[in-house]
């Protein structure tokens, strides 16, 4: 984050406090996140987009992060907010978050998380099959309300950090085909209920991108479509929803695109095919979870035990065991996804030497930060930081090996707060009621 510091004496700080204090006063491993940085990441994409398109709505995607105390800082950075579980609509309606400003996303949302988000106003249910059409008409219906949907279109445009593929197969879950003809058919189904409005289509095509053309694929797809609908329907569609997606740097051979240059690049494709097609132009919103949520926080760890272990050919990778692993980001066994890490809690001047940081998981897989250059002195009791663990570490974090959550610490001006606390032995043996 960038309130994040290295003081004299080499320790890291954090929003002006020591991360040795952080440790001491609430245990490790912990989440730090910088209230700050996350607040002016969110700020910075609804800003960019709103003054690339006019006026635009930046959807913060729940996914990646999402805690009451978060939905009330984003709520206050004037974004809205995405969520795909009965789970993430109850955190937001805890939190006080503007329901019309919330959309319901998911390709199996029960029955109950459809009641509950019509019963509470949500503003956007983004609707992903035949059934769930039904289902939502049938229930707006029973309550005498229009629910205003989204189309979710599978636009053939599948992405993934460097690499797009335009025409990527349709063999997944998720959204109405666009070239199988499906979307075509949803918004005839949706046209014909009465107590359903069209609000407009919606697509995402993956995450942690940094080619953005793809988006620009998958934005004159939708609107391919929404001349389409013109011509059968006489209706044009008022919004475009691309979705969210944008990547991070998680190591410096990362290089992702700011979001003022994202925005322009997106409206000026968008103004474009609106032209040649004489669209006026819908109100274009994009979810983006990572961005916002990821760099603006660390994880705390200390350093257990310390192995040097000699590979083929002579070299030796030290083994840096610390409290914590897949439990509390699973990224790196689920995706191979790669991170650093830095010694924190002192200068060190030894020699820097590869190391592997690992957690205390009964898996070899269990991996942290695959390959990092630490001090040859680490040793037990040393505080390691992984720094961009905002997304999809809390909210992807499990208790494998009967191993409790650690805490989520919001630092802000020299102070820190707990904002999720750290799970106990006693939570873990609660539910056990054998
Ligand atoms: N909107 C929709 C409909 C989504 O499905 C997602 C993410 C987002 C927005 C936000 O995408 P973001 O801007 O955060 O990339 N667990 C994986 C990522 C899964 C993303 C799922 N959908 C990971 O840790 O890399």
């Amino acid at each position: 984050p960038a309130t994040v510091q290295r003081g004299e004496d080499g320790v890291l700080g954090v929003a002006g406090i020591d991360v040795r204090k952080l440790a001491e006063e609430f245990g490790t491993p912990a989440y730090v996140v910088d209230e700050v940085d996350f607040r002016s990441r969110a700020r910075a994409f609804a800003d960019a987009f709103a003054t690339a398109f006019d006026g635009a709505e930046v959807y913060y995607a729940g996914k990646a992060f999402l805690c009451t105390e978060v939905a009330r800082w984003v709520a206050e950075e004037g974004l809205s907010l995405d969520v795909c579980s009965g789970g993430e609509l109850a955190v937001a309606l805890r939190a006080g978050f503007p329901p019309e400003r919330i959309a319901l996303h998911g390709n199996n949302k029960s029955i109950a998380e459809l009641s509950r988000a019509l019963d509470a106003g949500v503003g956007r249910i983004v609707v992903d099959s035949f059934d769930e059409i039904a289902r939502v008409s049938q229930l707006a219906a029973a309550r005498g309300v229009r629910a205003t949907v989204m189309i979710r279109v599978t636009v053939g445009v599948e992405a993934h950090t460097h690499e797009y593929i335009a025409t990527a197969h349709e063999d997944q879950k998720f959204g109405f085909s666009l070239a199988g003809g499906t979307a075509a058919q949803a918004v005839r189904r949706i046209l014909a209920e009465p107590s359903l409005e069209l609000a407009g289509l919606h697509s995402h095509i993956g995450s942690q991108i940094y080619d953005t053309s793809a988006f620009e694929v998958a934005a004159r797809r939708l609107l391919d479509l929404h001349k389409d609908i013109r011509d059968e329907h006489g209706v044009e569609l008022a919004e475009l929803d691309l979705g969210g997606g944008y990547g991070i740097a998680y190591t410096s051979q990362d290089d992702p695109q700011p979001p003022e240059e994202l925005a322009a690049g997106m409206a000026a494709i968008i103004r474009h095919e609106c032209a040649a097609h004489g669209l006026a132009m819908p109100r274009v919103s994009v979810e983006p979870g990572r961005a916002i949520a990821g760099p603006s926080t660390f994880t705390l760890y200390e350093v257990g035990t310390v192995k040097a272990v000699e590979l083929d050919g002579g070299a030796v990778r030290r083994y840096v065991s610390v409290d914590g692993g897949m439990s509390d980001n699973v990224r790196a066994a689920l995706y191979d996804a790669d991170y650093s890490c830095t010694l924190a809690s002192r200068r060190s001047d030894a020699e820097p030497v590869l190391a592997r940081v690992v957690g205390k998981h009964c898996e070899s897989g269990d991996i942290v930060v695959k390959d990092e250059f630490l001090p040859a002195d680490v040793e037990p009791g040393d505080l390691v930081a992984v720094p961009g663990t905002g997304a999809y570490c809390r909210s992807l974090a499990n208790t494998y090996n009967h191993v409790p959550r650690p805490p989520v610490l919001a630092v802000r001006d020299g102070t820190a707060r707990v904002i999720i606390r750290r799970e106990t032995e006693d939570d873990l043996l609660a539910l056990d009621v054998g």
